[in-house]
């Protein structure tokens, strides 16, 4: 024993020796910042440049790191997470202790939880825990495997069926989270030899899965269908496979809603798939919080809707609503369906009980939508400018439960994050990759449980803090 300790120990001295101590390996040059948007670049796909701190750029170039032992840390790694702290860019995790809801427990402070997407505040609610409870006990823990190893249990069957009718769709295909639905049905549905076409601030999950798809990319302008018809008409072929295009319904960071009559219409006429993720527009936009393709008349006229559970119907997890074409080529081509063990049973009988109070209390999409419209007039009453830099104030839907406000920089955004928690407001500062820099913001969403007086107490608290902010900075 004590021989193998000691070679062990002669294994980890010769492997120090090898190059200098831990504390003076060079570092690289720590990147200060992203790689700024540029539309229409296919290699830049929104705002996740290549290069960007948060992506393989934290491990490349150079810095030997030979000989160092992982269990003493990683200085590199920590140089660099130090740079982004000085920049206003480090993240970190807060705890939320209890329930999420429209008050919340975070790091030991009871507040108004203004940053959630729990839209109707589902995810505490007395029937979905049951929900998840009786489905736990009744199928266990775990699903065990993958869907098509021994992985579909007949609870996840009886949720696709009931999401299909939600979305008016022929079929629906449950997938672990939002992140791995839009990865599976983009890398599936977009063809190699064919193009994949990506609204420029479409959520980084849609992004990835571009980027992974093995077509030739084209992000289009924000919202701008005759930007995207271009690029579809100067990449038309009849040898060609038919292209995807992708989009959010609402968008995570604006709020704004894509323009889905005419990017169906664009699709038709080059023989195009059309894929809309709804993740912010389930429960919320359209009738009966059917999404913003219901909204838009829409039900029939896009090949795949991507909602996911784990946002207004307050589970985790996500669907494909589509055709049953659709469906069954996901089932044998989506590869985080294929390879990844399929939702917990507790997560769907989670999202079935949420959907049933979706169905028998439709006056929570009403109140969602008259909070939101609330904060957005208490906002603009106080003076806040609620437009953000390219959208379009005509796309803002005023049932969506997302209200951003610009602040610009990283620092200052973060800064009137802290002071409003301490005030009991709870908002996360959005910062890049996520929006583009200079464009850090506050994202507000609300819950149709959130109480109307405590909303308009908070808009006010905002709008000091944003006016302090405004007056420090010019000052
Ligand atoms: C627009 C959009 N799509 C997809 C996702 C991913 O969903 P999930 O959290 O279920 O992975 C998100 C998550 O924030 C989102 O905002």
């Amino acid at each position: 024993m004590a021989g193998a300790r000691g070679r062990a120990d002669a294994v980890r001295a010769r492997a120090r020796g090898l190059t200098p101590a831990t504390d003076t390996t060079p570092i690289d040059p720590v990147p200060t910042g992203v790689v700024p948007r540029r539309d229409g670049d296919p290699d830049r796909g929104g705002v996740l440049g290549d290069g960007d701190p948060d992506r393989g750029g934290a491990l490349g170039g150079g810095g030997s790191v030979q000989g160092r032992r992982p269990g003493d840390g990683d200085p590199r790694l920590r140089a660099r997470l130090d740079a982004r702290a000085a920049d206003g860019l480090l993240r970190t995790l807060r705890t939320v202790d209890g329930p999420t809801g429209p008050r919340a427990t975070v790091d030991g402070r009871e507040v108004l939880l203004l940053c959630g997407n729990d839209y109707l505040g589902l995810a505490g609610h007395p029937d979905v825990r049951a929900g998840a409870a009786d489905a736990a006990h009744a199928y266990g823990g775990g699903s065990g495997s993958s869907r098509l190893v021994a992985g579909t249990l007949a609870i996840h069957l009886e949720l696709e069926r009931e999401l299909a009718a939600l979305e008016g769709a022929d079929a629906a295909l449950l997938f672990g989270a939002g992140y791995l639905a839009n990865v599976g049905v983009v890398t599936a549905l977009a063809e190699r030899g064919g193009v994949v076409a990506s609204d420029a601030l479409n959520h980084a999950s849609i992004i990835d899965g571009v980027r992974l798809s093995g077509a030739e990319r084209v992000i289009y302008r924000h919202g701008d269908w005759e930007h995207l018809d271009h690029e579809l008409a100067a990449r038309s072929g009849t040898s060609r496979p038919p292209a995807l295009v992708v989009t959010d319904g609402v968008f995570s960071m604006d709020g704004d809603v894509a323009p889905l009559a005419e990017l169906v219409a664009v699709c038709r006429r080059h023989g195009a798939r059309l894929v809309v993720d709804e993740a912010h527009a389930t429960g919320c936009v359209g009738p009966g919080g059917r999404g913003s393709v219901a909204a838009a008349g829409l039900e029939g006229e896009v090949d795949a809707i991507v909602g996911t559970l784990g946002k207004a119907l307050g589970s985790s997890g996500a669907y494909v609503a589509a055709h049953r074409d659709v469906r069954d080529w996901l089932v044998n081509r989506a590869r985080p369906l294929i390879f990844s063990t399929a939702p917990a049973p507790a997560a769907a009988g989670a999202a079935l009980a949420a959907l049933a109070i979706l169905a028998r209390e439709p006056d929570r999409v009403d109140r969602v939508r008259r909070n939101a419209e609330i904060v957005r007039r208490g906002l603009r009453d106080a003076g806040v400018d609620l437009a953000a830099p390219g959208i379009d104030p005509s796309r803002m839907d005023p049932a969506a439960p997302i209200v951003p406000v610009v602040v610009g920089p990283a620092d200052a955004t973060m800064a009137i994050t802290e002071s409003l928690l301490r005030d009991g407001v709870y908002l996360q500062g959005i910062r890049p990759p996520t929006v583009a820099p200079g464009t850090c913001r506050l994202r507000l969403t609300v819950s149709s449980e959130h109480d109307p007086d405590e909303l308009r107490a908070a808009t006010h608290r905002i709008a000091t803090a944003l006016a302090d902010d405004r007056r420090d900075r010019t000052t």
